[in-house]
């Protein structure tokens, strides 16, 4: 073994602040620069045919074509692409994703998209049905999390990860305003989405992160023990992305509360399917404005909402808090500018179907699709726990997720992808995910989803030594201590989706 090979194999044993020191002296070495890239290539060029399965089946272009393609044969193409790929959700092999999709909803928004196709509410002189779908959006989500009665207010986004960014921004410029707070620290749980650590890159604010417990939810006490002078936000999931754990809320939204910081409630994915969870009786944590400590919230409309991709709500206890969220520009040539979220022009069509998506879903909708989904949830739950080698990780709702003491958890994702299922695979710690929406609710879906599963354990059981094809991939990912040379590889494959 070389000193390299050394080096690679024991430095999961060092704190990962030596590690990250290590890997930026091991960059100036060339000879393991050319070893990391070889790797990479490997990588990559294994991955390419999954990530571009069109090349050479379809017309492409590096450059425009001379004179513009008819109509028809473009939408023939799209056609066939969409033919080509809908199967798969459709029929409820894969998690999260797409949470309605039927198709008379899917028909309707399309409608209410084709007549509001034109607007765009950065002109709302033009379009002021702009403005009135996204008032009455944001109302509703705010009367729907607790805000009824209170000054609750917010704005609409493009998707969860911008709710949260601007959420972040606003924080950190109160605290700056009003606190003079110029090295601002955020206090979140490990298992809070990725979005709160790139808002925590994007604008400077150092990331504080809190393990959670045994039951995979925030531990409070850690959290006590990291507030300082600096903190300008604590954060907690409703539920969290990778194990659909709700935070203990109301503790560490009192902790904020009594520290004088402000308290982020991630309710993303689970803000259109807790309260009414609560109304049918299950066992729902506080986690929204009824509690007082919560100072904001961020709910998507694109997931369990029934829109459109594109839509979701950022509300905010106070107008004074929004107003750290906007943007003027008073002294540009180009006339008084403002807008409320990240984005100039903004697609008024999306907040359109939103609308629609809200009000024609109504609470009787939201109800029932609700119960279709946590009883769905509770059959694969119960037949999960009957299989001896798998286990589920924590106590949740809608998303499943289990890991094995006895296989290689990464094997049976390989083994369900290819029997044309889309699972989410997760790690630190390892295990897989299932976010079941309104199509796994299908008939037929849930006892699909078990026989394969059960099928899928049985064959990596049977077949130890295979390898799989995803399956190093992951876990080399979850194991490497060289963080750099896993990120410099996402760039890669960032890369590869934009190879024509
Ligand atoms: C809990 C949670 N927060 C935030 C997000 C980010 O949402 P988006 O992908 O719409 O940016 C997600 C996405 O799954 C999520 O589950």
């Amino acid at each position: 073994m070389d000193w390299e090979d050394f080096l690679y194999k024991n430095l999961g044993r060092l704190n990962p602040r030596m590690v990250a020191w290590i890997e930026k002296r091991l960059k100036n070495f060339s000879s393991f620069n050319e070893r990391i890239e070889g790797e990479y290539d490997q990588i990559m060029t294994d991955l390419e045919s999954s990530v571009k399965p069109y090349s050479g089946k379809f017309a492409s272009f590096t450059q425009l074509p001379e004179a513009g393609r008819g109509h028809e044969e473009i939408l023939r193409e799209m056609q066939a692409l969409h033919a080509h790929e809908k199967e798969q959700w459709e029929d409820g092999f894969v998690s999260g994703a797409v949470y309605h999709g039927d198709q008379e909803h899917i028909d309707f928004l399309n409608e209410v998209y084709a007549i509001n196709s034109q607007s765009n509410p950065l002109h709302a002189d033009v379009w002021p049905s702009a403005t009135k779908f996204e008032a009455e959006i944001v109302a509703m989500a705010g009367d729907m999390l607790g805000g009824a009665g209170q000054d609750v207010c917010g704005t609409v986004s493009s998707g969860g990860t911008e709710s949260i960014m601007l959420a972040m921004k606003a924080y950190r410029d109160r605290a700056r305003q009003e606190r003079g707070i110029t090295r601002p620290e955020m206090i979140a749980p490990v298992t809070a989405h990725a979005a709160f650590d790139k808002a925590s890159q994007y604008f400077n604010i150092k990331m504080v992160h809190i393990p959670v417990d045994e039951t995979y939810r925030a531990d409070v006490d850690a959290a006590r023990k990291v507030v300082t002078r600096n903190t300008i936000v604590m954060v907690g999931s409703a539920p969290s992305f990778p194990h659909g754990t709700i935070d203990p809320i109301q503790e560490l939204s009192e902790l904020a509360r009594k520290r004088g910081i402000g308290f982020h409630t991630d309710a993303c994915l689970g803000g259109f399917v807790l309260p009414w969870a609560e109304k049918l009786g299950y066992p729902v944590p506080p986690f929204d404005f009824r509690l007082p400590g919560v100072t904001s919230m961020s709910a998507d409309t694109h997931k369990f909402g029934y829109a459109a991709k594109g839509t979701s709500v950022v509300l905010y206890r106070g107008q004074a808090l929004r107003h750290y969220q906007y943007y003027t520009a008073t002294d540009w040539p180009g006339g008084l500018y403002f807008s409320p979220t990240f984005a100039g022009s903004r697609p008024g069509a999306l907040s359109a179907a939103c609308w629609a998506a809200m009000v024609s879903t109504g609470v009787e909708g939201y109800t029932s699709a609700t119960k279709r989904i946590l009883e769905t949830a509770d059959v694969i739950k119960t037949a999960i726990r009957e299989i001896p080698e798998l286990h589920i990780l924590g106590d949740s709702l809608f998303v499943i997720a289990f890991d094995s003491d006895a296989l290689d958890i990464y094997k049976v994702l390989d083994a369900m992808s290819r029997k044309g299922w889309s699972l989410n695979g997760l790690h630190k710690p390892t295990c897989v995910h299932l976010c079941v929406t309104l199509r796994h609710t299908q008939p037929g879906v849930a006892k699909r989803f078990i026989r394969d599963l059960k099928a899928a354990v049985a064959h990596v059981k049977a077949n130890p030594e295979e390898k799989g094809s995803m399956a190093p991939v992951y876990g080399m990912a979850s194991t490497i201590p060289l963080r750099g040379v896993v990120s410099d590889l996402l760039k890669k494959y960032l890369d590869l989706m934009f190879k024509v």
